[in-house]
């Protein structure tokens, strides 16, 4: 991978990195603490991004397209990557949606197209390369699915152990069998994602494995390129607004670190309305939104078609609402009903299939420019995070069955009458 290393560019890799606490900045050594051991506040990555005040965003455009093309934003060592060749995703003009919808100018940055189908493989390179750096032998996570589909693949290419815990009973099909065939351990945990999660922290905290869900704060480093490659797409031209579901709110936090950073890079003076997309039947940041509040009360049974974002205590909620609040967007709730009428309206008039939690923020985006609350004017781009095979069963749920015929042009004919 030896295009990606420092080469001739100033801050080609960025390794003068700290772990803060979010809240009260104090640095955290242990690589074990998922967070702040004064405050219990979350922790983040902080970078020097002085040398990168030098650099134009054309200096990257000469490596390939992907998440480390970015090294100069990412806190590992890019000679030591695992990486599957993660990110490098199209951005869609999605025009026949923006019609229906009424909105001037529709993207949607479509996620499916990592290698294990969902966004998740842009944190995970980067969650496992450190890993490695740190010579851990296990890692682990809770998932509603597509993190350990992830990490079960990047664990297998770095050849390091792997355990996913899952919620029992609701995780979609394809993610289920992604983690198993990819030779993680695999347990289903009686309870919800919150559970789970719970639960291997402890084994994280008791040194049994290393932690790679998205309060890794090496996770959403590499989550960061997703805004990055959005912007390279727009030739650094700012959209308005920015739609993506939330479930744990990793994503919707990364994206505002990378706004944040390239500001202070000066690559970017401004910032789209981050917005974020929950389902009505969990919904915790969606109810403080409403309330004007920072902090948020968890939901204690979530439930929604979208099992990817079925969750009641997002980790990294205080921070999502700090990237709402402070780039004026806003937070959302959408019905089962509207997930699914969007993921048909995605299939059917776009050609781009993504699963359920994905079509929440289409669903979100119509529903805000129903209510007003976004304008016609705006130019949108809506992050799908996943792809639609992921979830077959739901996919199928929504279709009627194939039709059967003798293998005669006369019976097809009939048959599709
Ligand atoms: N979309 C999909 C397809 C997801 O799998 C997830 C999260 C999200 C959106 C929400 O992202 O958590 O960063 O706010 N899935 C996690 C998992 C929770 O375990 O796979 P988030």
């Amino acid at each position: 991978m030896d295009h990606i290393g420092g080469g001739r560019l100033p801050g080609g890799v960025n390794l003068q990195r700290r772990v803060r606490c979010w809240e009260c900045h104090r640095v955290v050594e242990d690589p074990y603490l998922d967070a702040c051991p004064s405050c219990n506040g979350l922790l983040e990555v902080s970078l020097d991004l002085e040398p990168v005040k030098e650099m134009a965003p054309s200096d990257l455009r000469s490596r390939p397209f992907g998440v480390w093309r970015y090294t100069p934003f990412l806190p590992v060592d890019p000679s030591m990557a695992v990486s599957l060749q993660e990110g490098g995703t199209p951005l869609y003009a999605c025009g026949g949606i923006a019609a229906d919808i009424g909105v001037r100018a529709l993207s949607v940055k479509y996620e499916g197209a990592n290698p294990t189908g969902s966004f998740k493989d842009r944190g995970m390179t980067v969650g496992i390369t450190r890993a490695r750096e740190i010579g851990a032998d296990m890692v682990g996570c809770a998932s509603t699915g597509n993190t350990s589909a992830s990490l079960a693949a990047y664990a297998a290419k770095a050849g390091i152990g792997c355990l996913v815990l899952l919620p029992e009973g609701k995780v979609a099909l394809g993610k289920l069998a992604q983690a198993i065939f990819y030779g993680a351990k695999v347990v289903s945990v009686e309870g919800n994602f919150d559970d789970a999660l719970r639960t291997i922290r402890e084994m994280a905290e008791q040194r049994i494995l290393y932690l790679l869900n998205s309060i890794n704060p090496f996770r959403p480093e590499g989550q960061k390129s997703v805004l990055l490659e959005i912007m390279d797409q727009l030739d650094y031209r700012l959209p308005d607004r920015i739609v993506l579901p939330v479930g744990n709110a990793g994503n919707i936090s990364a994206v505002h670190k990378a706004l944040k950073e390239l500001v202070e890079v000066g690559w970017i003076d401004g910032m789209p309305m981050l917005t974020g997309v929950q389902a009505s039947g969990s919904r915790p940041l969606v109810d403080s939104f409403q309330a004007g509040r920072r902090g948020f009360t968890p939901e204690p049974g979530p439930e929604t078609v979208a099992t990817a974002i079925r969750i009641g205590n997002p980790v990294s909620g205080r921070k999502a609402l700090d990237a709402i609040y402070s780039t004026g967007g806003a937070a959302v709730d959408v019905s089962d009903e509207e997930i699914l009428d969007a993921q048909l309206m995605l299939g059917r008039r776009e050609g781009v299939g993504v699963e359920p939690a994905s079509a929440a923020s289409v669903a979100g985006l119509r529903k805000l420019i129903d209510e007003g609350v976004a304008d016609r004017d705006e130019e949108v781009v809506c992050i799908c995070t996943g792809n639609a095979l992921k979830d077959p069963e739901t996919m199928m749920s929504q279709c009627v069955r194939p039709y059967s015929a003798r293998p005669e042009v006369s019976a097809v004919m009939e048959a599709i009458r």
